[in-house]
């Protein structure tokens, strides 16, 4: 963890980041990531938020629009910043090291390992095997050994999670043809009131979109980023909310809402109805689906790590990678030992809940370092590439307010109070080990320690 050397590094480390994502990889990358466990599980909580069939689907389409402002305003944000780690680099450079530690933290201490732990928990409710635990050290043990493996299965489960879909679209308009209309006839009938539950509802579907950031923190890899940034986004964005609306609009051909939400795996539920032979195809896509995502976040969450620990706001054993495999071993394993505690209480809305209040603060904060940096000095005059209107980067961050606020007016949980301390209480270690580098001999020891014990070292070190 040494901090002063943290800053030495950066222009070594910046040479060995190669540019090869382009326009196909980068949509690839959005469209990858979002899709995952989401339109699987979340179904069920933004059903139950929403009340009827008419707001579930208005619903699902609301929360591409607000990902889509979100996505929008991150092009504008990685074009102008084009420093690698998403919302990390955006804050520094609005509001300083502070935010921008707070975000390193709590997303690799809690979003990161508790994303995993959802889509672990996705994958057991539809495969209703514990085989989720062998799976999460699978994807670690497959990420460990080798980068190009790690990519080849994002390939495959990005094909797998596609042709699931298709066929749930493909059996929707079968069932419409035949007559099966009665359900979604039914409107908006039951509409649920209560602004607190209806934004509960939405953290499931924002649950389902999120990963639209995924591109912003490999920006320093894309070829020709001032174009390829914002045409992924507007390219993938629209692509998977049309899907998931047709999706929905599937499930609801056979399933009215109290039978929705009274099935555990709504995608299983319908295979029985509509492909009562081969339903069983459906736990076998969604458990691919499952994984890929788990794989695609394992991955694209390295980058973070690194340039974090890069400016020292991270140990720097966090940022080591294998000697010999060129993967970041000892945060891989730092991420998959937190991912199993966050499983054992076992309850996916509840680890829902908290991910989303925890990351739409810091999407709401950065909505508003876009705004802040277009007044900047240093700033202001910077020509930007691409550039969105001033209201988008304003409606993300109300839509972020409300999304944060209104469930904790609607049922003040403790635990919302636990995940907001936990946030700051990351300043605890800010002030000691990053703001005064107070550099302890222990940690050289415990660095030393496990750095032998996981064969890696600092990138900078490795001979090429
Ligand atoms: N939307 C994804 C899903 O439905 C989850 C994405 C989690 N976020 C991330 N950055 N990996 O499973």
């Amino acid at each position: 963890m040494n901090y002063s050397n943290a800053k030495l590094r950066k222009p070594i480390d910046r040479v060995e980041l190669k540019k090869r994502v382009g326009l196909v990889s980068g949509t690839s990358l959005i469209v990858g990531t979002m899709i995952g466990s989401g339109i699987f599980i979340s179904p069920k909580g933004l059903t139950e938020g929403s009340g009827s069939v008419g707001l579930s689907l208005v619903n699902w389409l609301l929360c591409g629009g607000i990902s889509l402002l979100g996505a929008l305003t991150y092009a504008e944000l990685g074009t102008l910043i084009t420093e690698s780690g998403g919302e990390w680099a955006y804050l520094k450079e609005a509001f300083g090291h502070i935010p921008s530690y707070l975000y390193a933290w709590m997303s690799i201490l809690l979003l990161r390992p508790a994303s995993a732990a959802i889509i672990a928990l996705t994958c057991a409710e539809y495969v209703m095997v514990p085989l989720f635990d062998d799976g999460c050290v699978f994807l670690t043990a497959v990420n460990v050994y080798s980068v190009k493996a790690a990519t080849n299965i994002q390939v495959i489960f990005t094909g797998a999670k596609l042709l699931a879909m298709a066929i749930i679209i493909i059996g929707g308009i079968v069932k419409m043809i035949q007559g099966h209309t009665d359900i979604l006839a039914t409107g908006f009938d039951g509409t649920e009131s209560s602004p607190g539950k209806i934004a509960i509802g939405l953290y499931n579907g924002m649950w389902a979109y999120d990963g639209w950031n995924n591109l912003n923190f490999v920006t320093e890899e894309i070829i020709n980023p001032s174009v390829n940034l914002p045409r992924a986004i507007i390219i993938g964005l629209p692509l998977v909310t049309v899907l998931y609306l047709l999706v929905n609009i599937s499930y609801f051909t056979v399933l009215s809402v109290p039978q929705l939400l009274a099935s555990p795996a709504v995608a299983v539920t319908w295979g029985e109805k509509v492909i009562p032979d081969v339903a069983w195809i459906i736990p076998v896509f969604v458990a691919l689906s499952t994984f890929g995502a788990a794989n695609g976040s394992m991955f694209s969450a390295g980058r973070l790590t690194f340039v974090a620990a890069r400016e020292g706001h991270l140990m720097e054993l966090l940022s080591m990678v294998h000697v010999k495999k060129y993967t970041p071993l000892p945060s891989l394993i730092f991420s998959a030992v937190l991912s199993v505690l966050y499983i054992l209480p076992g309850d996916i809305g509840s680890l829902i809940d908290f991910f989303n209040f925890a990351i739409w603060m810091f999407y709401g904060a950065t909505a508003a370092s876009c705004i802040v940096l277009r007044f900047s000095p240093v700033y202001k005059n910077v020509e930007r590439p691409y550039k969105v209107p001033l209201i988008v980067p304003f409606v993300v961050l109300v839509a972020s307010i409300f999304l944060v606020v209104a469930p904790i007016i609607d049922d003040p949980r403790m635990e919302f109070l636990y995940v907001t301390l936990f946030i700051f209480g990351g300043l605890i270690f800010y002030v000691p080990f990053v703001h005064y580098k107070w550099y302890p001999k222990c940690i050289d020891h415990v660095t030393i320690f496990f750095q032998l014990l996981f064969n890696s070292s600092s990138p900078k070190s490795e001979p090429n």
